[in-house]
């Protein structure tokens, strides 16, 4: 499974970019808005993570309304980077945008799905990346999980037409917010997991190993001073 990270705060994506285990980045308005961004320096924020993360896709997301509206900020944040991906949410006016941007070989995440129909139309369209969010069903006391693998099952069945030399859809395992949702995802056969620097940090550790690391540096101590 690959790892995004899920974040618009630019030193959190260095410091990911620098472990060498990236292979995307995922924001959305308010990711951006966390970082305490403008938006006369939206673009410019968008072109540097794609320059942090050179080659690797880069999801920005429209916040247009319209289906007219979407594809001509699509082409517009498609134009800052190669790596841009466009981010759009499941909805009746980005079906059509969707499909007008693959057509163009604009590549779309479709996010705020949170089922296997939103899914299979968001891969039927022409999305490149479909975002199944798993924590937001585990805050209303849902299972994020469960939802998550019937939308895998699903989608996988199939093939679409799109994207298929590069793989894609890919199903980015979205509104991650522990160690086990990359687990599941995982064991589930989810493409990708987009995680939080402060989730992803707390995939690094565990108590035994940080138990371990005190141990042999308290042994290997006894032989230096030995
Ligand atoms: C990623 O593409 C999503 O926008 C993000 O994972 C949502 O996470 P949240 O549910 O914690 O806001």
């Amino acid at each position: 499974m690959k790892f995004f990270i899920d974040t618009a705060d630019l030193d959190e994506i260095r410091e990911a970019a620098s472990w060498g285990v990236l292979s995307g980045v995922t924001t959305n308005p308010s990711l951006y808005a966390k970082t305490g961004g403008k938006l006369a320096d939206f673009e410019d924020h968008m072109v540097k993570i794609c320059s942090i993360c050179e080659g690797l896709p880069v999801s920005a997301e429209s916040t247009a309304e319209t289906t007219e509206e979407m594809i001509a900020e699509g082409k517009r944040l498609a134009s800052l980077a190669p790596n841009i991906v466009v981010k759009l949410p499941i909805c009746e006016a980005s079906l059509p945008a969707t499909h007008a941007l693959a057509a163009e070989g604009i590549r779309v995440n479709m996010t705020l799905v949170f089922s296997a129909p939103q899914a299979l139309l968001a891969a039927r369209a022409g999305a490149r990346y479909i975002s199944p969010f798993v924590g937001r069903f585990d805050d209303i006391g849902d299972d994020g999980l469960a939802q998550l693998e019937t939308v895998i099952n699903a989608v996988q069945n199939f093939d679409y037409g799109y994207w298929d030399e590069e793989g894609g859809p890919e199903i980015i395992t979205a509104s991650v917010r522990t160690p086990n949702h990359v687990t599941q995802a995982a064991l589930m056969g989810a493409d990708i997991a987009t995680v939080p620097f402060a989730a992803l940090k707390k995939c690094v550790h565990h108590p035994l190993t940080d138990q371990g690391l005190v141990k042999f540096a308290a042994d290997w101590k006894k032989v230096v001073e030995g």
